[in-house]
């Protein structure tokens, strides 16, 4: 007879009570928050399914960074925009595009914030495709040099982790490669292991204009029904070198965030995606839900299942918040 000896809620009886026994507590010291970088300068456009969040010219992009650092947020991921797509997705590694000139600015403002890049050809190919295309088909082998030498021109301009994000088979192994023959050693590589192929991506393609025109992503992302295959793509990445690895999309996928955190000792990171932030703000905004209440319990969730690492557009609100500001 466990009642009336056992009484969980005397421990619930106020915050400082509550406060001091909590399992999870949050932080502003994993997040890290998401810029889509254009060419051009003074050029700020609001992005329509993504309240709040902008594309933005290097100069513009410096300037929030500073905000951002002064908020205690630790990081940004920069996706960029190219001036001209092609078959090949040339501008990727090109040292003058948007996100290469972002990086330089950041480091030459000395902000303090770890400057991340997302590394992918879908931005920047002509087909919207992660990889090159023949014969119709997205091609694995011929895909490796072009995405090391984007992530090898992210290092030069000052990047602290490259990000790859294409699903490539062997990517982690052929970029640290090209980024060790090249002096760049120290720069880490954050894989995004476990990405699924999923419907919450939607308004991030509007952000970074990068539908695929053809077809879709299922050859290439993993198949949301998988759960045991996430485990064995983190254990190939780490294998080829990765150093953090990060399971996407989070919130439908938290069993995988707490399988990978389970099985593996690196840090793991989850992506809060475009899809999960747009129906929380048009809830908000229609004042179906309280937005700093959700998001807290979104971000605790994320944290109790696993991850340490969270990337999100909700970090600016989320560190305001935290910070009781
Ligand atoms: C690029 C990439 C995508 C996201 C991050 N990197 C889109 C995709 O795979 O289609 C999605 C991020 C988000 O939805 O917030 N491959």
């Amino acid at each position: 007879m466990t009642f009336p000896v056992h009484r969980p809620r005397r421990l619930r009886r106020s915050e400082a009570l509550r406060g001091f026994v909590r399992e999870t507590r949050l932080s502003t010291e994993g997040l890290v928050y998401p810029m889509f970088a254009c060419p051009g300068s003074k050029l700020r456009t609001e992005v329509s399914s993504m309240p709040g969040v902008y594309q933005q010219s290097p100069d513009q992009i410096v300037e929030e960074c500073r905000k951002i650092a002064d908020l205690g947020i630790p990081a940004v991921i920069l996706f960029g925009l190219p001036e001209r797509k092609d078959e090949t997705g040339s501008e990727a590694a090109d040292p003058n595009a948007a996100v290469q000139r972002s990086i330089a600015a950041i480091r030459k403002a000395k902000l303090n914030l770890l400057v991340m890049t997302d590394v992918c050809l879908c931005e920047y190919t002509s087909h919207g495709h992660c990889g090159v295309i023949e014969d119709g088909e997205v091609q694995n082998d011929p895909s490796l040099a072009l995405l090391a030498d984007a992530a090898l021109s992210h290092a030069r301009a000052g990047a602290d982790i490259v990000a790859p994000s294409d699903m490539m088979d062997g990517r982690v192994a052929a970029i640290r490669g090209r980024l060790d023959q090249n002096g760049f050693a120290d720069v880490a590589i954050l894989s995004y292991a476990a990405k699924y192929c999923s419907a919450f991506y939607g308004p991030f393609r509007e952000a970074a204009q990068s539908a695929p025109q053809f077809g879709d992503r299922r050859s290439y992302q993993m198949d949301p029904a998988n759960a045991r295959e996430a485990l064995r793509e983190v254990a190939l990445d780490l294998e080829e070198g990765a150093d953090l690895i990060m399971v996407k999309p989070a919130l439908p996928y938290l069993d995988i965030i707490q399988r990978v955190r389970q099985r593996f000792d690196v840090p793991v990171a989850a992506y809060n995606v475009s899809g999960e932030y747009a129906m929380v703000k048009a809830a908000a905004a229609k004042g179906w839900i309280d937005e700093e209440r959700v998001v807290l319990e979104l971000m605790t969730s994320i944290h109790r299942a696993g991850a340490s690492i969270v990337l999100t557009y909700h970090a600016k609100d989320l560190a305001r918040w935290l910070n009781h500001c």
